[in-house]
């Protein structure tokens, strides 16, 4: 791929702050196109912010704003947060600007004027009272399974029921509160039903998607012949904020329409700014537009933007390519254990942005699996990898070459010792065990960079990191065997000790090479203290003699597991508001959350205090589980049958099946709630509830009494 290259990340929402999951896909764009640039090629990196659309708006209005304050105000925080993980875009604009308007507009013209513009009238939920359309979000109600209230319209939360927002029974409009109507409106639609082959074709090239995306595209697209694509509602009614689509007043463009142009207006942008020629960048054979997106919105880009795209005239995208999503200690990021962390958070707190960008390298393949944070691994890997193996090389070497050599390279190798032994390497069998000859070990340096190189071409950044951290252990066992803190002592060997700290430092750049695109800021500090102003992926790597060095300065620190703490901690929210605490001691608490000293000098927040005779209310019994199973269909639930002795046996589901086998659990007494009012699920009545306990952390703990409870005995 010696082509030019213009490289785009999914344009975030501008309702909301960049937080850890957003980041995974821009650091991921950000180390290839670095790594794509220190090949020498040119690569165009651009962004903007994602403006449009009911949720902004309405957002803007709860806040008292306009829209266009709202998304300002969003676009100088996104663009700072990503300067501060050193995510480098070319450009970074916003769908809400001229050069987006002209692009959609003349799009929209190409495709009407091809006939792929259809309208049609269509009935959706209205809210009466706020005067406006609601999209299915806006719309919650009861579930028509199970009967939870506050449901949204696709899905519900407590029986996992799926279904229309139309079967909702008493649904509300979110916005008023107000009881949605029915109402019917003319839609524009594109047809994208018309455009089933072509999206063959285009799938059909090499590298153009991840595997597991052909296999969805195979899905949706379906066989010749068999049409499963749907014409695409591209339209929305007033009040919208968006763009206004010509000749049709009170009607504007769909945000998802506009989104993906907005890639091509914010490049506009740029090209003009650098006196680039846009239009015949798109239209030169040698270029090629490259997107990385998240693999939620693959639909978007894989289906409709290359429908769009093609059916306009315009340069396709010559890759899609989808990052997983990510978990927080092995599970969904959660407001309430505070592992929704927002990337200002992160970096308010002092933790450094190229920790994170190594680990989710180290974690990042070609596909498109979902990859996991885990905490306290982040702190062991980081330490252990960059401080313990990378950085350690030159902290044990270069201080000697500073103090006892002028900071000069010595200008000549150490003496070989004979007789290099085999060891088994993990990654090719056999190799010379290195320590002895350096030439060899720097011949091994140099042919791993053409295999770490191959890997970042593909994306296989874990793949890349284990490479590069196996040298750093080659290094380090090099260093080991020489001991030049032992030389250091003798006379004698100052040679020997200028060599091998050379060696040591020349291994050093080889790998500092390797992680430049993951670390740039650590590499730039790498480059003034070997003096080479800019390391590139195909710089001569021969030995560097007889080269003059600057002193080292300590170059990168390790993570306090304190300073994971207290971003969970500045990161944790309650979701409900705090209870009004009452009784004669009562102080104001700070609210929790805001920030790491605040949160942790508040006192812990309880419920309010209740009297013994609310406590009574609660027929706490202990009950023995006499039978326990799976529920077909139920992710999180276990069906029990409780024996309550002389209150006769219960059914009840309880949403333990994350920890216990139920098998394990027959025959045990446990602690259950007799007086809850039952329940219908979708999988039966829930007849009371067993009660366990859980924290932060993952792991829920069923309750059981001492030996001689027996069931039927009240708990109070
Ligand atoms: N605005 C759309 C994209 C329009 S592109 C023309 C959007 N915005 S977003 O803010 O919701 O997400 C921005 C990017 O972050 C998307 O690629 C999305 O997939 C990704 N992620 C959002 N949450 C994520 C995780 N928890 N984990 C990994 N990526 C995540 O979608
Ligand atoms: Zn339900």
């Amino acid at each position: 791929m010696s082509r030019e290259l213009l490289v785009t990340n999914a344009l975030p929402y501008a309702n909301g702050a960049i937080h850890l999951g957003h980041l995974v896909g821009y650091i991921q764009a950000d180390i290839w196109v670095r790594y794509q640039r220190m090949l020498g090629r040119t690569v165009h990196y651009i962004c903007a912010d994602d403006t449009h659309g009911t949720p902004v708006m309405l957002s803007a209005e709860a806040a008292g704003i306009t829209p266009e304050q709202l998304i300002e105000r969003m676009h100088r925080e996104h663009a700072r947060d990503f300067a501060g993980f050193h995510v480098q875009f070319d450009n970074y604009h916003t769908t809400h600007s001229p050069e987006n308007k002209t692009l959609v507009e003349q799009i929209y013209r190409q495709l009407r004027a091809k006939d792929l513009i259809a309208t049609r009238t269509i009935e959706q939920f209205y809210d009466p009272v706020k005067e406006m359309f609601l999209p299915d979000r806006f719309i919650k109600g009861e579930c028509p399974k199970c009967g939870a209230q506050d449901q949204y319209g696709d899905s519900c939360e407590v029986c996992g029921a799926t279904y229309a927002p139309t079967d909702l029974k008493n649904p509300y409009s979110t916005v008023s509160r107000a009881t949605p109507i029915r109402k019917t409106s003319e839609h524009f639609f594109f047809k994208l039903t018309a455009c089933a082959q072509y999206l063959r074709e285009w799938t059909g090239a090499a590298g153009r998607l991840q595997p597991e995306a052909l296999n969805k595209m195979k899905e949706w697209l379906g066989e010749p012949g068999e049409e499963k694509l749907a014409d695409w509602d591209i339209s929305r009614d007033a009040p919208y904020f968006g763009f206004e689509i010509p000749d049709a007043p009170g009607k504007y463009f769909y945000v998802w329409l506009d989104a993906p142009v907005g890639y091509l207006a914010s490049f506009r942008q740029y090209c003009e700014r650098r006196g680039m020629d846009f239009d015949a960048f798109l239209r030169s054979p040698d270029t090629e537009m490259v997107h990385f997106i998240g693999k939620d919105i693959l639909y978007f880009h894989a289906l409709f933007w290359p429908a769009v795209l093609h059916s306009a005239g315009m340069k396709v995208p010559a890759a899609v390519w989808a990052n997983g999503f990510l978990t927080v200690n092995g599970a969904k990021m959660s407001k309430s254990r505070g592992t929704f962390i927002t990337a200002k958070s992160y970096l308010d707190l002092g933790l450094n942005p190229e920790w994170l960008r190594y680990y989710y390298a180290a974690r990042l393949g070609a596909s498109m699996e979902d990859i996991d944070l885990n905490l306290g691994d982040f702190v062991a890997r980081v330490n252990s990898d960059l401080v313990g193996k990378y950085v350690n090389i030159a902290s044990r070497t270069a201080g000697f070459i500073n103090t006892m050599f002028a900071g000069r390279l010595a200008n000549e190798l150490p003496v070989v010792d004979p007789g290099p032994y085999l060891h088994p390497s993990p990654f090719h069998g056999l190799v010379t065990r290195p320590g002895f000859n350096p030439r060899d070990i720097f011949d091994r340096f140099k042919n791993e960079g053409i295999a770490i190189a191959q890997a970042y071409q593909d994306r296989d950044f874990a793949h890349a990191m284990r490479l590069a951290m196996w040298l750093a252990d080659i290094a380090n066992r090099y260093i080991d065997d020489r001991k030049p803190w032992m030389l250091a002592k003798d006379k004698a060997s100052r040679r020997e000790l200028h060599g091998v700290c050379s060696v040591a430092l020349n291994l050093f750049r080889l790998l500092t090479i390797y992680l430049k695109p993951v670390l740039p800021v650590l590499a730039k500090n790498v480059e003034t203290l070997l003096q080479i102003p800019n390391l590139r992926w195909e710089d001569d790597k021969s030995l560097l003699l007889d080269h003059h060095i600057s002193s080292y300065k300590h170059l990168l620190t390790r993570i306090d597991p304190k300073q994971i703490t207290a971003m969970t901690e500045a990161n944790k929210q309650t979701l409900s508001p705090p209870p009004t605490i009452s009784g004669p001691a009562s102080t104001p608490t700070t609210s929790p959350g805001a920030k790491a000293a605040s949160a942790a000098a508040a006192a812990p927040a309880g419920p309010a205090t209740i009297g013994i005779e609310d406590f009574a209310k609660i027929d706490l019994r202990i009950a023995r589980i006499v039978e326990a199973d799976h529920v077909e269909g139920a992710d999180k639930l276990l069906r029990f049958k409780l024996d309550l002795g002389p209150l006769g046996t219960r059914q009840v589901f309880a949403g333990i099946k994350s920890a216990y086998d139920p098998q394990s659990l027959v025959g045990k007494l446990v602690v259950a709630v007799a007086n809850l009012a039952p329940r219908k699920m979708r999988f039966g009545e829930s007849q009371g509830m067993v009660v366990a306990a859980s924290g932060e952390g993952p792991g829920i703990f069923l309750l059981s009494p001492d030996a001689g409870a027996e069931p039927g005995m009240k708990v109070k």
